[in-house]
């Protein structure tokens, strides 16, 4: 088969009517940032880019360097293109937007600049994921509530893994694609074309750590999958938890698996763990064109109404089977205590 690059890939998709030109170019500098994104990651402590920035970030998180870097690099590459209204970034309290002397487009980025980034001093993967919306109709100076649409609306999805490989993952809603980075002629090409995660699966991610922590339910549906072969599930689960969820997902996408970050008592007043608007929906949208399923526990990620830019949700997602156990178990859990 011959080689497909991003490029050629984009323009198959805009002649199938399933992108425009404008979201084409979009993803090609989201794409050419990530790029820049993955050779200062690669350098480590010889690019003086390991450890702290000496800042906090909106969500009260001490910022790494490459955090802060990441974000630069996303915000630059996307300012003059004309391809976007606005940006927002997990790492910044208010929408950016576009400079006054660049043209506008119609095209809202939302990005998490570098997830996990607790495992940049430790060499471990790392990764960006993104999210793009269409920009309300007439609205020039797009603010906070614009951005504030379900998953659903999501026009575009994309996470990139810094590890072993770059590798990009992206769907627009057509199945779920990805790319690996060849470094010697720095482009992305197309190793994987609509992947499917199989819907069962014998492996789970989460942080047992919280275990204590967590509500009923969850407590319930774990203990079933340790009990292995010899418990209710009749079967031996494995189990990974990388602590970077583009790493996470990313073994989910290639193997089958489920994630978990589920409320618990520690974080219930924020109502979890990992964001709705940069990591939960664009990951959802990705997991639910491979064929699997994402919910919060309780309810499907990609039909929440967002309530702010910063929020917070649970996240079940991967191998619809199990996502659909553990739902069920919450669900069930939910009417007998109402
Ligand atoms: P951050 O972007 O602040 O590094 O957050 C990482 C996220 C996600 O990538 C990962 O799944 C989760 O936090 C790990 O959380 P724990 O450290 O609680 O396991």
């Amino acid at each position: 088969m011959k080689p497909v690059s991003l490029i050629q890939f984009l323009i198959e998709e805009r002649r199938a009517g399933h992108i425009n030109a404008e979201l084409s170019l979009l993803i090609e500098v989201v794409a050419r940032a990530c790029k820049r994104i993955a050779v200062a990651t690669s350098k480590g402590a010889l690019g003086g880019v390991l450890g702290n920035a000496g800042s906090d970030n909106v969500q009260g998180e001490a910022q790494k360097k490459l955090d802060v870097i990441s974000n630069e690099i996303l915000l630059e590459a996307n300012a003059w293109g004309g391809h976007l209204a606005a940006c927002a970034s997990e790492e910044m309290e208010d929408p950016q937007p576009i400079p006054d002397m660049y043209p506008k487009g119609n095209h809202l980025l939302l990005f998490d600049p570098l997830d996990g980034s607790s495992n940049i001093d430790v060499n471990i993967s790392v990764g960006t994921i993104f999210s793009v919306l269409r920009c309300p109709e007439d609205v020039v100076q797009p603010k906070v509530e614009d951005f504030l649409q379900p998953g659903t609306r999501q026009l575009a999805a994309g996470y990139v893994v810094y590890g072993p490989a770059t590798l990009l993952v992206l769907t627009f809603g057509h199945g779920t694609h990805e790319f690996t980075l060849d470094r010697e002629v720095g482009s992305f090409m197309l190793s994987r074309r609509d992947i499917r995660i199989p819907e069962q699966t014998g492996e789970f991610a989460i942080n047992m750590s919280n275990q204590r922590h967590w509500e009923a339910p969850m407590q319930r549906y774990v203990s079933e999958l340790l009990a292995g072969k010899e418990g209710p599930r009749g079967k031996d689960f494995n189990m990974r938890w990388v602590a970077s969820m583009v790493a996470d997902v990313h073994r989910i996408v290639t193997r089958g698996g489920v994630f978990f970050y589920p409320l618990d008592a520690k974080i219930r007043a924020q109502g979890g763990k990992l964001r709705l608007m940069y990591e939960a929906n664009p990951m959802a949208f990705i997991v639910e064109q491979a064929g699997g399923a994402a919910t919060t526990g309780r309810e499907r990620i990609l039909e929440l109404q967002p309530t702010g830019l910063h929020q917070r949700v649970p996240v079940f997602l991967g191998s619809r089977g199990e996502v659909e156990v553990a739902t069920r178990y919450h669900r069930e859990a939910d009417v007998a205590y109402a």
